[in-house]
C-alpha cells in the first residue's frame, strides 16, 4: 500500500501546510483520542444544538483498537508536528469494519477524511476483505457521499438500543439466568488451552452467520486487557452462542452501563427463547456489576432480534445507517439472531 499520502492543505489561519498520512504510533494514543472527541463533539454540537460534555458518554475506542489492529489505524498529520485526523479499521476475518474517522473541524473538506479512508480501505484490500463495512449518519449527505465515493451503498438502520436495569426490577425477583438445560459460563473462567477451543467453537457460529467472519481479536483483546468478557450460552456440551460485552473503565461501554458488542446464536439452533434467555443473562451480570443500565446494537435488518428487543423493553437511543461493499453484500439474513455493533 501507499504508506503515507503527501499533499497541501490549508491550516486555520488560512495558511498552506503538508498534510500526511501515517500509521499510528504508540506516542500518539492519547492525541488521536483527544482528536477524535473534539471532532465528533464539533459534530454532535451542530447536530443537538448542545455540546455533549464527553462525546461518546466515557467510551472510549483508541488504545484497544491500536493494540488489537495497529496496521489498520492511520492520522492524518500537519507538517509533521500536529495531528489533525484519524481513521480505524479493524479486520473480523473477512469482514473489514471502518471508523471512527475524524478530521479536526478547522480541517474539514480538503479531503483529509477521503486520504484517511483509503489508507484504511488499501489495509482491507492488503488483507484480502470480501465484505467491507461502516455505520454513518444516515441524515447527513455528506457523510453518505464520502462512503460513496469509495463503492459504499446505504443498506439497513442500525440502532443502538437500552434498557434500564431498576433496582427493584420486577422481572428481577425470580432467577432469570439461563434456565433449564441452558448454562452461561464466561471466557475469563476458561483454563488457557480451552480458550482456542471455544474461539474456534465461535468461529464456527459467525463462519455460519457470514462467511469468512471471525471475531476472535475482540474476544482476546477483551480478555487480555479485561474491558469485559465474553458469555458462552452453552447446553450440555453444545454452544449456543456467544456475546462479547464491554464494562464501564476504558472501553467501549459508556459509564455505568454493560455494552454487548456482538453476540450471535447459533443459525442452527436460531431460538427466540434463546435469545431472550441470553439478554436476561446479561441482564443479571449488569445486575451483579451494579450496572444501571444494558446497552444492545440491533441491526434492523436482523428483524427477529430487533424484535425481541423492542418486545424486551429495550428503546432506540439513536439510530445509524449501515454502509457496505463488497462480494458478500447484505448477507444478513432476517432470522439470524445476531446483535452486532459496526461502531
Ligand atoms: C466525515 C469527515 C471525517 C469527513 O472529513 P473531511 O476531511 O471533511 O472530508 P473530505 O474533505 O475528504 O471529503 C468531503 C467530501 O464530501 C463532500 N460534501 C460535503 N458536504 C456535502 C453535502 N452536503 N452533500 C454531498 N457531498 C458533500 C465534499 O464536497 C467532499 O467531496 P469532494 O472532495 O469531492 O468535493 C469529517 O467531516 C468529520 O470528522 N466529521 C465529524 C466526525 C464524523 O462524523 N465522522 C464520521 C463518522 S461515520
Amino acid at each position: 500500500m501507499r504508506a503515507t499520502v503527501d499533499r497541501v492543505g490549508i491550516d486555520s489561519h488560512g495558511r498552506s501546510t503538508k498534510v500526511q498520512i501515517r500509521r499510528v504510533r504508540k506516542g500518539d494514543l492519547s492525541k488521536v483520542r483527544d482528536v477524535i472527541e473534539q471532532t465528533f463533539s464539533d459534530f454532535l454540537e451542530r447536530q443537538l444544538g448542545t455540546r455533549p460534555r464527553q462525546p461518546f458518554g466515557g467510551a472510549q475506542y483508541v488504545h484497544h483498537r491500536w493494540l488489537m489492529e495497529p496496521w489498520g489505524c492511520f492520522v492524518a498529520e500537519e507538517d509533521q508536528s500536529k495531528i489533525v485526523g484519524a481513521g480505524l479499521g479493524v479486520t473480523w476475518g473477512a469482514v473489514g469494519v471502518i471508523g471512527p474517522i475524524a478530521v479536526l473541524t478547522n480541517y474539514q473538506n480538503q479531503k483529509i477524511g477521503q486520504q484517511l479512508i483509503q489508507a484504511v480501505e488499501d489495509f482491507f484490500e492488503e488483507n484480502k476483505v470480501a465484505l467491507h463495512g461502516c455505520v454513518t449518519y444516515p441524515t447527513s449527505a455528506k457523510h453518505l457521499a464520502i462512503y460513496h465515493k469509495f463503492g459504499y451503498r446505504p443498506k439497513g438502520l442500525m440502532v443502538v438500543m437500552s434498557r434500564v436495569l431498576e433496582r427493584r426490577d420486577s422481572r428481577s425477583a425470580a432467577p432469570r439466568s439461563p434456565k433449564g438445560p441452558l448454562a452461561a459460563r464466561r471466557f475469563s473462567t476458561l483454563e488457557e488451552t480451552k480458550k482456542k477451543a471455544a474461539l474456534a467453537r465461535f468461529h464456527r457460529i459467525t463462519n455460519a452467520v457470514c462467511r469468512g467472519l471471525d471475531l476472535a481479536k475482540e474476544v482476546e483483546i477483551v480478555d487480555g486487557l479485561a474491558l469485559g468478557d465474553t458469555l458462552l450460552l452453552e447446553r450440555g456440551r453444545d454452544l449456543v452462542g456467544f456475546a462479547i460485552y464491554h464494562t464501564p473503565g476504558v472501553s467501549e461501554a459508556p459509564a455505568g452501563t454493560l455494552y454487548v458488542k456482538y453476540l450471535a446464536i447459533d443459525p442452527q439452533q436460531k431460538r427466540v427463547e434463546y435469545l431472550e434467555q441470553f439478554i436476561a443473562a446479561l441482564e443479571d451480570l449488569g445486575h451483579e456489576l451494579g450496572i444501571q443500565r444494558v446497552i444492545l446494537p440491533a441491526y434492523t435488518t436482523y428483524w427477529t432480534a430487533y424484535s425481541t428487543l423492542l418486545r424486551g423493553g429495550y428503546q432506540v437511543d439513536f439510530t445509524m445507517v449501515r454502509m457496505q461493499r463488497g462480494k458478500q453484500e447484505g448477507y444478513e439474513d432476517p432470522t439470524h439472531l445476531v446483535l452486532d455493533d459496526w461502531r
